[in-house]
């Protein structure tokens, strides 16, 4: 398996995890279900992040049943809400209290378009859930991070899961430079429609923000490798559900069988990017890269690596998260 290669083999192509401690969001469904059966095959020791202690604990059940061998990683309920800042806030430092290590972070939690639906801070819901509680959950957890980090042969890396819809929002259709911004409606857009748009406008901050993060570990000297990605088109049941409501269902649906992927092959290339071997041989042509399936290094949307743009992005975030939420990041 290299980065140009077409499939991976998890049991083949990921490094033996043994030792490591890794959170997987949203792990109790779709992409981040398969993500932390494979981790946790590999021996890992995963917490699965969720909103939800029954779907988590029944996911659990579920993968310990798929792999019964003694050599798999435990597999552990963290709670996790995305819905306020605050609340992620508070799940990160309830998991620096619990564990002495941290390896791999893959924020794969993620409100798909959904209607326009501000939170009570007034702040639109996909902004929130995908960008700004993801963002305060990881750093949050990075003093624990950098401490892993530190410590011999360690292989850290934060896996921010985007996607190609990150390419909707074009040249001129966002600045990040307002709250406004971060609220945009898009309203009347056709194609894509402006719940796709908006929720494109959280994928773009995605991998915006994933390259600033590398920047400020990179002068700290702090090897840390970040990484942004586009799963593919994954029939996962959520996706699933979209496509019965959308118009012309059937037809939508059979063509999605026909050229998307199964949830299992849709995680990876998120396995991919937080446990490969390949990865591990040459992290520098890694750091701060955009992968598309199963791992192969592409160019986001030229948007995506506007360096004003993210450092607005940046700028927003703060200044958001400290006058609304109290929070500094
Ligand atoms: N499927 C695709 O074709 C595709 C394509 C490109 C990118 N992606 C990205 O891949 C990631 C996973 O997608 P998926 O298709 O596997 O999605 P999914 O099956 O809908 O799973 C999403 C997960 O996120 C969790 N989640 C949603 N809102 C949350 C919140 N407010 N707080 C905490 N957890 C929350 C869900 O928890 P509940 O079960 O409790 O709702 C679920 O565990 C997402 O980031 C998505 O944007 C997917």
């Amino acid at each position: 398996m290299g980065s140009s290669a077409s499939v991976l083999n998890p049991d083949n192509d990921l490094l033996d995890l043994h030792g490591k401690v890794a959170i997987v969001t949203g792990a109790n469904a779709g992409i981040g279900y398969w993500t932390a059966a494979h981790l946790s095959k590999r021996g890992a020791k995963v917490y699965l992040a969720c909103r939800n202690e029954s779907r988590a604990t029944g996911a659990i059940t579920s993968i310990e049943a798929w792999n019964t061998s003694k050599d798999r990683g435990s597999l552990i309920y963290h709670h996790l809400s995305l819905d306020d800042p605050r609340e992620a806030k508070k799940s990160a430092e309830e998991f620096l209290a619990k564990e002495t290590r941290l390896d791999i972070v893959v924020n794969n939690a993620g409100l798909l378009a959904s209607p326009y639906e501000k939170t009570k801070d007034g702040i639109v819901n996909t902004m929130v859930v995908n960008h700004l509680s993801p963002l305060v959950f990881t750093h949050t957890l990075s003093p624990l991070l950098e401490k892993t980090a530190s410590e011999p042969e360690s292989d850290v890396r934060i896996i921010n899961v985007s996607s190609l819809m990150h390419s909707a929002i074009r040249a001129g259709q966002t600045k990040f430079d307002s709250i406004d911004s971060f609220n945009a409606r898009y309203e009347g857009s056709w194609v894509p429609p402006e719940n796709l748009k908006r929720y494109g406008l959280t994928k773009l901050a995605n991998i915006l923000w994933t390259n600033t993060l590398q920047k400020q570990y990179d002068a700290k000297n702090v090897p840390i490798t970040c990484i942004s990605m586009h799963p593919g088109g994954v029939l996962t049941d959520s996706a699933l559900e979209r496509l019965k409501q959308s118009a012309i269902p059937r037809l939508r649906i059979a063509i999605s069988r026909l050229f998307a992927d199964e949830p299992e092959q849709g995680s990876f290339t998120t396995l991919f990017a937080a446990a490969s071997k390949e990865i591990a041989k040459d992290k520098g042509k890694y750091r701060a890269k955009y992968l598309a399936p199963y791992g192969k290094i592409v160019e986001p949307s030229k948007l995506a690596k506007d360096e004003t743009l993210a450092n607005n992005l940046w700028g927003t975030t703060q200044k958001v998260l400290k006058e609304i939420y109290g929070i500094e990041v």
